[in-house]
């Protein structure tokens, strides 16, 4: 039977060369060939519950430490416990192996072990093809705070204190923030716009970008509101840009996800921080924006023809005289915006009538995408 030495000190010196040598004389036990018997006696000898070599560590060396080298021998005993459970694990590979050439064959027609694929949750599968038609087209891709400052989801976003166009958002506010001045105080963002501000305090025009991410609302969950939902921001500012390329970039955009044959729609609207506003529709892509296929009810657009995808609108001038750096002049420059809800496109496109489903995590629900 094997015992550990007394350790003399419990300085580092000699912790470092009292695990060196066990280290050492394992790996040399580890090196040599041996057959399945003495692979058990290796394994006992070093991991054995009683009286193994880590467990008389454990006894001799740990628990008689002084209270200040505890955590130093603790911790490098716990090194020396990991080296040596791989070791004996790998040890044991070359003892089966051998035994194998011994005698034991593998059966090499028998089936093997097949893996369940993994696939892309179906909304960031969504959200992936919404950022790529725009990546097509030049945008860039950012991503921001999803706990924003009033100042970024309101205020600057032309929301002033206690406008109640706020009403319309379902705020969840940050607890504890009263000692703040009211636009310091955190909240969870609403939407993405607040990167609308973010990223031009960060760079000068032209700028052309989609920012896809969680937002979350005060909403009682039922088959089409949850409180926490997905947007992808866009966000165009250059000099001469127009309600029409606003049209042009949402028209050929709804094209490229739903099909080259579906329309768009745009009526009046209204947002703080846009003017004019306007809520784009898209034609039904599965009735064809008739309503019903044959005599069937249309279950997609629910028998309207239409389906409303999203939000947009001329970026409001005052929204600009926010932004104090990087040239952002109203007199000079214009731009566009659109916020569209991830969740809802991809349940129109996977005809999903609950959104709950997207966030149980349930494989059944799941797989379905692989
Ligand atoms: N942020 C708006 C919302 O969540 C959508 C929007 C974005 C509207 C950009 C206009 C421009 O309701």
């Amino acid at each position: 039977m094997y015992s550990v030495p007394k350790l003399g000190d419990y300085s580092q010196e000699s912790l470092e060369k009292a695990f060196a040598e066990l280290r050492a004389a394992f790996d040399a036990e580890a090196q040599a060939p041996l057959d399945e018997a003495g692979w058990k006696a290796f394994r006992d000898r070093w991991l054995g519950r009683k009286s193994g070599i880590l467990t008389q560590i454990n006894e001799q060396w740990l628990k008689a430490a002084p209270a200040e080298a505890k955590r130093e021998v603790g911790r490098r005993l716990n090194d020396l416990r990991a080296a040596i459970e791989a070791g004996v694990e790998s040890a044991r590979g070359g003892a089966s192996a051998a035994a194998g050439a011994s005698g034991e064959r593998v059966d090499v027609t028998l089936p093997g072990i097949r893996r369940p694929l993994g696939a892309e949750h179906p909304v960031l599968r969504t959200m992936n093809e919404i950022v790529a038609v725009f990546r097509a087209m030049g945008y860039s891709v950012g991503e921001g705070p999803e706990i924003e400052t009033d100042y970024y989801n309101f205020e600057a976003l032309n929301f002033p204190p206690n406008h109640p166009a706020r009403d319309s958002q379902d705020t969840l506010f940050v607890a504890g923030q009263e000692a703040k001045p009211p636009r310091e105080r955190l909240l969870l963002r609403t939407h993405t716009s607040p990167m609308q501000i973010r990223v031009m305090e960060k760079q000068p025009p032209p700028v052309r970008i989609v920012v896809p991410g969680k937002v979350y609302r005060h909403d009682t969950p039922d088959a089409s509101h949850s409180p926490l939902f997905h947007q992808v921001e866009g966000f165009a500012v250059d000099t001469n840009i127009t309600f029409s390329d606003l049209k042009g970039t949402l028209d050929h955009a709804m094209k490229a996800l739903f099909g080259s044959s579906v329309k768009t729609r745009f009526s009046p609207s209204f947002f703080p921080f846009t003017e004019p506003s306007a809520d784009v529709a898209i034609t039904c892509f599965k009735c064809n924006g008739k309503g019903r296929i044959g005599e069937t009810p249309c279950r997609v657009c629910k028998q309207s023809g239409w389906i409303e995808l999203l939000g947009s609108g001329m970026v409001d001038p005052a929204v600009f005289g926010f932004v104090k750096a990087n040239g952002y002049d109203p007199e000079k420059i214009s731009g566009f915006a659109f916020g569209m809800g991830v969740d809802r496109i991809a349940m129109i496109k996977y005809e999903i009538d609950d959104i709950s489903l997207l966030f149980q995590g349930d494989v059944r629900f799941l797989e379905q995408f692989a």
